[in-house]
């Protein structure tokens, strides 16, 4: 008895009948505002894939006629059927880890200081020019296992850890090759504006300059990466900077996001809203202005409550947000400084308790909008006809045991394009 992967089905039907709870997370993405409360459940649900794909979804007693020899069978009875979860912001290759940095934050050095003093994502990039290859997809792949069994079945992941061309793509590559080989969807970003490397310390300007002659094209032409970020904070990289990076990277074909009014409120929001990027991170410091320019404009925020705990800042507006109709996901964050977590479920615990969210608007925030932050809300993040059969089964007949049993894993299988590919008990 233990965790474990299984071997997939061969079977070319995937049917699932039964479930306590069939939650669709159905209709236009992203979910905005009010819409957020709505999550389309369906009791005593069933789902039918084909090839990986949903054809579909109603009442068990509904069901169409299949041969069920062609079928691998899923029994959900007694269970919550949820689409699978999008991880939309995270930093998972990285070399090196940063134990020590946790605790001199607690004893009250800020965030920003160990990072002006030379530590903090410059400690990460020493350790990750070092790393090879190999080393760090064995280290990606890991995490990635580790995100499966929380029911993550796609995530976005960050360079940004090399500020050089050699391990800006190399980071790359590896999220390339992992999403590949590795049942989990990985979305890759480059972040070559991260922080500024020691070599161009006092010339932020030229670091642009070099990210969008040099970096920017190479990204583009090897065919890399979906979304370009930038850290946008005081000190790192200024709004102007910021703009003139995410300016090039859309002309050269790659989205937008933006790590925006994490420790100061800077017009991070503003800018995400004004170059219609995909998503707007972080946003502890957004302005009334910036909130609502992120209502009006369709760009998601992303709330990434784990990491305001960590760094012991105050949480981001979540129910101002939602309450004046802007569309809120909700993402780990996990990297190896600010939140070196992956866990879904204190996500979920935190929006509860701390942005005041409700269930309805948390499972959203997972799955169809978190969807929406990557630019996949046309394939993944809900249970509809046409859809990835991409979903995960809870140990209890709710969802709302994913807020309830408060910071514990309770997904009992993960299933990924139509296959079982995780089960809790094998
Ligand atoms: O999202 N703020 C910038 N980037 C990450 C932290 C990266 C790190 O500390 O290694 C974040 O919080
Ligand atoms: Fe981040």
């Amino acid at each position: 008895m233990g965790d474990c992967f299984i071997q997939k089905s061969d079977k070319k039907f995937l049917l699932i009948k039964h479930a306590a709870e069939l939650v669709t997370c159905a209709g236009p993405a992203p979910k905005a505002g009010a819409a957020m409360a709505e999550m389309g459940i369906i009791t005593d649900g069933a789902l039918l894939a084909q090839d990986g794909k949903i054809i579909w979804v109603g009442k068990t007693d509904e069901l169409p006629e299949v041969d069920q020899a062609q079928c691998e069978i899923v029994d959900a009875a007694g269970r919550c059927v949820l689409p699978g979860f999008v991880d939309s912001h995270t930093h998972l290759v990285f070399g090196g880890y940063r134990a020590d940095e946790f605790f001199w934050r607690l004893g009250g050095l800020p965030y920003l200081e160990i990072l002006e003093r030379g530590g903090g994502i410059l400690n990460t990039v020493k350790a990750t020019r070092q790393a090879t290859k190999e080393e760090l997809k064995a280290l990606g792949r890991q995490r990635l296992d580790a995100m499966l069994a929380m029911g993550v079945t796609t995530v976005e992941g960050k360079s940004g850890y090399g500020l050089d061309s050699e391990t800006e793509l190399r980071q790359l590559a590896v999220m390339d090759e992992l999403n590949r080989e590795h049942p989990v969807d990985v979305v890759p970003t480059f972040m070559g504006a991260h922080a500024i490397p020691p070599d161009y310390k006092g010339r932020t300007d030229e670091y642009v300059d070099f990210i969008i002659d040099e970096v920017l094209p190479a990204v583009a032409e090897q065919g890399v990466a979906v979304f370009c970020d930038v850290f946008c904070e005081k000190g790192i990289f200024s709004i102007e900077q910021s703009r003139r990076i995410l300016t090039a990277a859309k002309a050269l074909g790659l989205k937008a996001k933006l790590h925006a009014d994490e420790i100061v409120s800077l017009g991070g929001a503003e800018l995400a809203a004004d170059l219609g990027a995909c998503s707007a991170d972080h946003l502890l410091q957004a302005s009334d202005a910036g909130i609502s320019a992120l209502g009006t404009s369709g760009t998601v925020a992303t709330i990434l409550p784990m990491t305001a705990f960590c760094l012991r800042e105050p949480y981001a507006r979540a129910r101002t947000m939602i309450d004046s109709g802007t569309a809120v996901a909700l993402a780990t964050d996990y990297n190896p400084g600010s939140c070196f977590s992956h866990s879904i479920p204190l996500v979920a615990a935190l929006a509860a308790t701390q942005l005041g969210m409700t269930a309805a608007e948390i499972v959203n925030a997972l799955t169809i909008n978190g969807a929406a932050a990557v630019g996949a809300a046309h394939r993944v993040g809900s249970l509809e006809v046409g859809k990835e059969a991409d979903l995960v089964l809870l140990e209890y007949p709710s969802h709302q045991f994913l807020v309830y049993h408060a910071g514990m894993n309770i997904v009992s299988k993960v299933i990924k394009h139509g296959k079982v590919v995780w089960d809790k008990i094998c």
